[in-house]
């Protein structure tokens, strides 16, 4: 079987163009299908197209093509990541070779040339992930061993059921701990008033959460970065609730949490990012700003069924308040690295 790779882009509505798109982004979901069966996380085409227009992260899109029954078919779908404001050295591989072509040496091939890609662009550390249900297997592992790469952090996939919720574990936390603080809600992504004080607190996110052995290093936020942040996800087709605490004496935030819920298909709302400073810890804030989120999703969605969140297992704060709320695992997911390319 001839194989070649080639460039694709969510950005280009002709018709040659967006039908390349969709069926290497159908090949994406195909072999997510595969691992995770239809409790999948694949991004959407959406998604896809709005994570390729960001100015904070390179995202480039390729596709093997190869002749199957006499017709051109995508037979991989890969994606080469490249951080561009921070972690230089830095580049994420996603490679995805359909079920029905595997064993057959495709998935070297992409890798492959992914990787002279990230050399030629000076990347010299790669990452990549693999996924899989609880008690499952995912093939990458042996693929990714194969190409030397080492394991270097485990995450946990947690789900919240929200129709089963134990409504006292939402009732946020006031009196004597919290004391001292004020939750405020956004039921529309990060305000402009917050992106100053946010910026801080994001930069924050990228050092004091654990990182395993990945070699992740300082990122660098500002309030633009967090604006054109907002932009991707809302042309992403997401909405997000965000709550913080504001420190009264200070007038400073010093806790955050977000929500981001697909509008196509509210059932399903992803938490992302929380985190409290370091010297505000131990005053119930980070069960606070969840609690007030949770409550604003409710109200806003009340459609949404489950809330998704991974935590780094080495997590146990972060696992301990989850688990207070009813968090449960249904999935692994596991970041695996290979230094000096
Ligand atoms: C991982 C994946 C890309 C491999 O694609 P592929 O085309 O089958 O890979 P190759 O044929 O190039 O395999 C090269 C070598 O990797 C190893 N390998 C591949 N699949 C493996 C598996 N299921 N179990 C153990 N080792 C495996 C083998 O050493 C293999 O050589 P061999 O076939 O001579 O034994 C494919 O299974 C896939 O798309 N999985 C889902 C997505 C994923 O996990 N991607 C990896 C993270 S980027």
């Amino acid at each position: 079987m001839t194989v070649r790779i080639v460039p694709v882009t969510t950005l280009d509505p002709a018709p040659d163009a967006a039908a390349l798109a969709q069926a290497w982004n159908d090949v994406l979901v195909a072999t997510t299908v595969a691992t995770m069966g239809d409790d999948h996380d694949a991004w959407s085409l959406a998604s896809r197209r709005a994570r390729e227009a960001s100015t904070s992260w390179s995202h480039r899109y390729f596709a093997a093509v190869a002749e199957v029954d006499g017709a051109d078919r995508v037979v991989a779908a890969a994606e080469l990541m490249l951080p561009l404001h921070d972690n230089e050295e830095l580049a994420l591989l996603d490679v995805c070779v359909a079920p029905e072509h595997r064993r057959r040496g495709i998935g070297t091939l992409v890798h492959d040339h992914l990787t002279a890609l990230a050399r030629e662009a000076g990347r010299t550390t790669f990452v990549a992930e693999t996924a899989y249900l609880k008690d499952g297997t995912d093939p990458g592992e042996g693929f990714l061993e194969r190409q030397g790469f080492a394991l270097a952090q485990t995450m946990l996939r947690n789900d919240l059921d929200l129709t089963d919720l134990d409504r006292t574990a939402l009732t946020p936390r006031n009196g004597s701990a919290t004391a001292g603080y004020v939750i405020e809600t956004s039921t529309d992504d990060t305000l402009d008033e917050w992106l100053e004080d946010r910026a801080h607190l994001q930069r924050r996110m990228s050092t004091d959460s654990p990182v395993g052995d990945l070699e992740f290093h300082e990122e660098g936020w500002d309030a633009d970065r967090l604006r054109a942040q907002r932009e991707t996800t809302r042309q992403s087709g997401r909405r997000a609730f965000e709550s913080v605490a504001r420190h009264s004496g200070s007038g400073r935030l010093v806790a955050f949490t977000q929500l981001q819920v697909p509008t196509a298909e509210p059932v399903l709302a992803y938490q992302q990012d929380t985190l409290v400073l370091r010297e505000h810890r131990g005053h119930g804030l980070g069960a606070a700003v969840k609690a007030a989120n949770l409550a604003a999703l409710r109200r806003e969605l009340p459609q949404a069924r489950t809330v998704r969140t991974w935590n780094a297992q080495e997590n146990g704060p972060m696992i301990l308040v989850n688990e207070a709320i009813g968090f449960r695992t249904t999935a692994t997911l596991r970041e695996w690295q290979r230094r000096r390319g």
